[in-house]
């Protein structure tokens, strides 16, 4: 059996070495492809792979008609909006997720970026300190709970919304919670996006919901571009010049939102999840659910059933 790890934005080699361990020792072969540049090297390298590792790479009908040994891909991280998943399943191919292993990884880089935030990106002059701050965390998965927890240390006001998490759950936490995403950005001075892309989510973040923010509001998304609406909030920081946005994920219209300077920040590429313990963690989860799939059948994280 042949496992591949694609990954265009690659994982740290102490990953890889531990990916290649729980590969080889159950006796599989273990291939890499990174940092590709075109799909045409994906296409080549999936051909003869029993499974494949990926990140935010690109899993589509094309990618799935070449690779005609393929039984599994496994998304060594949490969000799976890259990959078609019915696609997958007409294909007869398994998609699981890794969901958790990254998620320290993407809350601490939230407090990385919120500090800059407010702090006036460093620029020198006077800012404002997180402490006694209302957070509001959208959607209290994974990350959002690692967000709370961490929010707690800087001794910020938190709240949540999750339209999938019971109130008790997240009350539970120690976090308030409110009943709707307008609640979230009426009750909070910065609001963290944890919301995956989906038909639902997509542009949701738009004009009026942001605009709910209090004077000197920040919005900080390390979840996905598409999630917000761009020429909503583009038109809103226009005319709202206290709003800083601050993003792990350069918005398409990229250009556009430069011209905020001091009130915008974008990572030049994904990094939420660029830790070698992040890298680790999904890696090796990603190929031990590989054997456990190939080996004895388990399904568990299986996203397209
Ligand atoms: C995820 O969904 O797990 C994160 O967004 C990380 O994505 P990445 O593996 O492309 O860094």
């Amino acid at each position: 059996m042949k496992v591949l790890i694609a990954t265009e934005k690659p994982f740290a080699k102490v990953a890889v070495d531990g990916i290649r361990q729980e590969i080889e020792a159950a006796g599989y072969e273990l291939a890499l492809l990174e940092k590709y540049t075109e799909k045409a090297q994906l296409l080549d390298a999936v051909k003869d792979a029993d499974a494949v590792i990926i990140r935010s790479d690109i899993i589509d009908n094309e990618v799935l008609d070449a690779a005609k040994q393929l039984k599994i891909v496994v998304r060594a991280g949490a969000g799976y909006d890259n990959v078609d998943l019915a696609a997958a399943t007409a294909h007869n191919v398994v998609v699981m997720n890794t969901p958790g292993q990254n998620s320290n990884a993407v809350a601490e880089l939230v407090f990385g970026l919120l500090v800059f935030a407010v702090r006036n990106f460093y620029n020198g002059k006077a800012g404002t300190e997180l402490m006694g701050k209302k957070l509001g965390i959208l959607a209290f998965g994974n990350v959002g709970r690692n967000v709370a927890r961490i929010a707690a240390g800087f001794g910020m006001d938190i709240y949540a919304y999750d339209a999938f998490c019971p109130k008790e759950a997240i009350e539970a936490a120690g976090v308030h919670a409110v009943d709707s995403t307008e609640d979230l950005f009426d009750a909070c001075d910065i609001v963290s996006l944890h919301i995956p892309a989906t038909p639902e989510t997509k542009n949701s973040i738009n004009y009026d919901l942001v605009n709910r923010l209090p004077k000197g509001g920040v919005l900080i998304n390390t979840a996905r571009k598409e999630v917000i609406d761009e020429a909503g909030l583009i038109k809103l920081m226009e005319e709202r010049e206290d709003l800083k946005y601050v993003s792990d994920i350069a918005p398409a219209a990229l250009d556009e939102f430069t011209k905020f300077a001091g009130r915008f920040f974008a990572t030049p590429k994904k990094m939420g999840a660029q830790t070698a313990e992040a890298n680790i963690n999904a890696g090796i989860a990603a190929a031990k659910q590989i054997v456990g799939f190939l080996r004895d059948g388990i399904t568990k994280f299986q996203v397209n059933k």
